[in-house]
């Protein structure tokens, strides 16, 4: 067994950590969401209110976490979420997930207001990289993005849905958060009380959003615009145009979900953003088997937003996901310890979700349904019917 080279056991150890390293106005980027911010906090509660059945006596000695999706094989069942400006929690944040992504087998989704740019990121993760479109200040300039992505060699493209205007967040409000920086007196003594991460971030160049440069190098980025342009029509000229995989994400209600797979769709991505858009927003895990009901048993689901460690992972696939992936906890981890954190937590995951597969009494990842769902939830915890029903409406299709 390798030595564990990190004090990262888990999201909980690298957040304390990332708390710690990074100036307030980075944690509160990563850590913050909208409104009272009751939204992100019920993401993750609320999987503690789904609980697993163990199986016993079940050979499980050959367990194997690898699946498929879309076509395509990984060797983990889950990826990286898109994330803008990783390169603020640690220079190397972008460099550091696309040598993870090809050292584990899975996918890294860059964001269209990455620190990394497309062709950039195209080089450093070769096939494992995807990329997410946010609509931009025009129909053309959100086309001439995703030209730049397939002359790149992306093949699957996430389009994302839920952010038709920035929701307000109060922390980045607050500590006068902008993007590019605007270096305020309160930003100028939050980076002087954090040296280890001012000299080295700073030093390396502050990260910009790369994607967003004009002819001259200036940067063209507007966090407040609209992105309401993402509508029905965008999403059938997008499908026309885009010849590899076309994604949806920030999908929450099973009519959206029905209607994007009768467009002709190739996989829906369940996700509230984090609790980032709308606080009052259900929490994911409760929506996931209602959206899986919508769509059918076959039609590809990828979830976040809440995931926490490996057990979320395996709950969120028995509830109907075909694929997660993890927002937050990778920003921790780089945060906290950069490459070195990051590689940890991810291990922490993969041999969470290989302790937790042998305690159900499974061994491939298709084996997870509603059935290794605690069916007594909704009683322990009052709140969770409407998720425990639909588990088992999908429960008794199958
Ligand atoms: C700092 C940060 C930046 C994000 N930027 C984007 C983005 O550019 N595009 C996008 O589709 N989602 C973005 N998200 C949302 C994530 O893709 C994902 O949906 C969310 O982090 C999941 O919630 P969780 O981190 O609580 O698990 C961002 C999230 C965070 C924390």
């Amino acid at each position: 067994m390798t030595q564990h080279k990190s004090r990262i056991y888990s999201t909980e150890d690298a957040r304390r950590l990332a708390r710690r390293r990074l100036p307030r106005l980075v944690f509160d980027f990563v850590d913050g969401a909208a409104g009272r911010e009751i939204g992100a906090a019920r993401n993750v509660s609320q999987f503690d209110n789904v609980m697993l059945q163990p199986r016993v006596m079940a050979d499980v000695a050959q367990c194997s976490s690898a699946t498929t999706l879309m076509g395509q094989s990984y060797k983990v069942p889950f990826g990286i979420a898109p994330m803008g400006m990783c390169n603020l929690v640690h220079p190397k944040a972008d460099k550091s997930m696309a040598n993870a992504a090809k050292a584990m087998g899975f996918p890294l989704c860059l964001s269209s207001a990455a620190s990394t740019s497309i062709e950039d990121m195209a080089r450093m993760a070769g096939s494992h990289a995807w990329f997410q479109l946010y609509f931009g200040a025009s129909r053309e300039a959100s086309l001439a993005m995703v030209e730049r992505a397939l002359m790149a060699g992306y093949d699957t493209l996430v389009l994302t849905v839920d952010v038709p205007q920035v929701s307000r967040r109060v922390r980045d409000l607050r500590n006068g958060f902008t993007v590019p920086f605007a270096m305020t007196p309160q930003a100028f003594f939050d980076f002087a009380s954090h040296p280890r991460w001012s000299m080295s971030t700073l030093a390396a160049g502050t990260p910009r959003p790369m994607n967003f440069t004009d002819g001259n190098g200036s940067n063209t980025f507007d966090r407040g615009a609209s992105r309401s342009g993402a509508d029905w029509a965008f999403l059938e000229v997008l499908r026309d145009k885009w010849p590899g995989k076309l994604v949806v994400k920030g999908v929450t209600s099973p009519t959206d979900a029905s209607r994007i797979r009768g467009l002709g769709i190739d996989a829906i991505y369940v996700s509230n953003h984090g609790g980032r858009q709308l606080d009052s927003v259900p929490p994911a895990i409760w929506l996931l088997p209602l959206i899986r009901d919508a769509v059918g048993p076959d039609f590809p689901l990828l979830f976040d937003s809440g995931i926490r460690n490996g057990e979320d992972m395996i709950k969120a696939l028995a509830l109907g996901a075909d694929f997660v992936m993890i927002g937050r906890p990778t920003l921790f981890a780089l945060g906290a310890e950069g490459a070195v954190g990051l590689n940890a937590l991810l291990k922490c995951f993969a041999a969470d979700i290989g302790v937790v597969m042998a305690q159900l009494g499974i061994t491939s990842i298709d084996q997870l349904g509603p059935d290794v769902i605690f069916e007594n939830t909704a009683s322990e915890t009052g709140h969770s019917e409407t998720r425990t029903q639909a588990a088992l409406r999908l429960a008794a299709k199958t």
